[in-house]
């Protein structure tokens, strides 16, 4: 794998090196750009090895570097405290703050939550289905809205309502839809290298605030506590309002990755005038929509499953399952809580770490 230029100045973490442990499995990336699908590994294999810890070291390189790895083969043996362990010990091993672990969903207490295809529930398995998924934001503000479909909002990385947000993200699809429910990851290294050199420096200095109310008011709508702390003795309380640097370094590779600048929970960008916030964030996500070769996507398969780096992809579900008879789509995720995230005025872009010219 790529390791990083040994004249850079030193960076806040060392970047990881790929070690060479998962040279024996077969894979294919999804683009030059993003994505990398391993065709017929299986993540129990990688768990149970006698060489365990190296591979899921060398697999937190190859995700922070390619963004998202996706595992073809039906993981169909992989229990939830395999998949739980996993997505803990990726986290783990790539250096993440010792006293994190994985996230717990604020409304892990809510009445309405479906539980797992073995019916019980888990509080630090996150259950994504298409039927809950309504019913659970039905307290979003803007819900109603008359406006035409717009895909657009579904962008986000996970947990950036956290003042500790994710790193790794695992999601395992249990249930497949009989077409439709794709998710799409774009890579924020990628859109951070398309923007100009003075654009660049203007948008490393801001910060962003993620505030994402609609916990605390469906806690309130359902008169049960918010869940706390949640995977960090940081990640507590119902504020649900922290700030975040818009560019971002990603701690595994030491690359620049556009962060909080759009998506799903960023509700401001600090500072700014309200319409220089929102051509802000309409610009960045013109280069999202404007650039689908930075985008890999994922067409479900039963047992199949994803994980990726929060700190440098966006990922966008496909809400598209209604429209077809057999359309439930169910899958169960992990996610582990990395560190608060940061720019270190030592790292660079992506390409310019590799030597790539634009
Ligand atoms: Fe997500």
């Amino acid at each position: 794998m790529i390791s990083a230029n040994p004249e850079a100045p030193k960076l806040k973490f060392e970047p990881m090196k790929y070690g060479g442990s998962l040279d024996h499995l077969e894979y294919v990336d999804v683009t030059p750009i993003i994505g990398r699908e391993y065709t017929k590994a299986r993540i129990r294999d990688i768990l149970h090895a006698d060489n365990s810890e190296e591979q899921l070291r060398d697999l937190a390189v190859i995700i922070s570097e390619r963004g998202v790895v996706f595992f073809r083969a039906n993981q169909d043996d992989l229990s939830v405290d395999d998949l739980k362990k996993f997505t803990d010990l990726v986290g783990k091993l790539s250096g993440r703050p010792k006293e994190n672990g994985l996230h717990v969903h604020p409304l892990y207490r809510d009445p309405g939550n479906i539980p797992m295809g073995n019916g019980e529930t888990d509080e630090n398995i996150y259950v994504i289905n298409s039927e809950a998924a309504k019913a659970l934001y039905k307290t979003m503000a803007g819900k109603g809205s008359k406006e035409p479909k717009d895909l657009r909002r579904e962008w986000h990385s996970d947990a950036t309502f956290e003042e500790c947000p994710s790193d790794f993200s695992c999601l395992m699809m249990e249930e497949t839809p009989a077409s439709g429910g794709d998710t799409l990851w774009c890579s924020g290294y990628e859109i951070y290298d398309r923007i100009s050199p003075p654009m660049r420096e203007f948008l490393d200095g801001l910060t962003a605030t993620c505030a994402q109310p609609v916990f605390k008011s469906a806690c309130t709508a359902g008169n049960y506590d918010v869940m706390s702390p949640r995977g960090s003795p940081l990640n507590v309380g119902d504020k649900f309002a922290p700030v975040h640097p818009v560019i971002r370094t990603n701690r595994q590779t030491g690359w620049k990755s556009v962060f909080a600048g759009v998506g799903l929970h960023v509700t401001q960008i600090n500072g700014l005038y309200d319409y220089e916030d929102k051509m802000i964030r309409d610009y960045i996500m013109r280069l999202i929509t404007q650039n689908h070769d930075c985008i890999a996507r994922m067409h479900w398969t039963k047992g199949a499953a994803a994980i990726w780096n929060n700190s440098c992809v966006w990922h966008a579900a496909t809400p598209d399952t209604h429209l077809v008879a057999d359309g439930v789509r169910t899958g169960i995720r992990a996610s582990s809580i990395g560190e608060t995230p940061y720019l270190d005025p030592a790292s660079t872009s992506r390409r310019e770490a590799l030597g790539i010219p634009n």
